[in-house]
């Protein structure tokens, strides 16, 4: 893949190019576990990225630059592919990445990628749950990418919209891939569909993406 933000600190580009290698890899016997269905995937989650890719990764990084966001929350870390990608923007932006990952395994994988492109400084990781963290934090926050698992998103991005700033924004992945996801995904658009003060926009960027804006003057009903 050619660079996608010709700025990119080498040691960022060599992570970021490392895992998009893996992710490459990790395709084919992705594959075969959907095809399989049931909890195969689930059980073996542990030892894969399920990373957002390249093309979602620079929409991420080029939102939070757009919006200046400095409070960033991510819920659903792995690795770190995701997490380098907003890692840079906040870098640029002058924020914070805050990031959730309940996998320990995989956090140390995160923390060392995260380390290895320069950007450790500016995340702060946790094992601490959205509805346990959220509350704590003590900005308003201006952008949350969801990318955990699907069911789990009503109940997180309940815990993130009371703490969205107004023309803040949540981001959620996988919402056109995988089909097997198609009924929660459903129901979490329902879910914002029914808020007065929710602006949304389904995107076909990589697995799709569903993008949720806080409306700044929410006019009388
Ligand atoms: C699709 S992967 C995230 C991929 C990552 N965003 C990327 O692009 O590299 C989903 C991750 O969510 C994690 N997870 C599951 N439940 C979670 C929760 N309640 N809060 C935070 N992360 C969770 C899983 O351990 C898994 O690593």
């Amino acid at each position: 893949m050619q660079p996608a933000v010709p700025s990119l600190d080498p040691r960022t580009e060599a992570v970021l190019g490392e895992l998009e290698a893996r992710s490459r890899k990790e395709q084919q016997e992705l594959e075969v576990l959907r095809a399989a269905g049931g909890t195969a995937l689930r059980e073996r989650a542990g030892s894969f990225m399920l990373d957002v890719g390249p093309e979602v990764g620079l929409f991420l990084n080029t939102l939070v630059r757009a919006v200046a966001a400095r409070t960033v929350v991510e819920i659903g870390g792995s690795v770190g592919y995701s997490t380098v990608w907003l890692a840079e923007a906040v870098r640029a932006t002058g924020g914070r990445l805050y990031s959730i990952e309940v996998d320990q395994d995989k956090q140390d994988e995160q923390r060392a990628h995260l380390t290895a492109a320069g950007l450790d400084a500016h995340v702060e990781l946790t094992t601490r749950e959205a509805p346990d963290l959220m509350p704590s934090l003590s900005a308003p926050v201006d952008l949350v990418l969801l990318d955990h698992w699907k069911e789990l998103y009503v109940r997180d991005f309940d815990a993130c919209w009371p703490v969205l700033r107004p023309g803040g924004l949540v981001v959620a992945d996988n919402v056109l891939i995988p089909r097997k996801n198609a009924e929660v995904i459903a129901r979490y658009r329902r879910h914002i569909s029914e808020l007065p003060d929710a602006q949304s926009h389904m995107l076909a960027l990589g697995d799709g993406l569903e993008v949720t804006t806080k409306r700044e003057n929410v006019p009388m009903r």
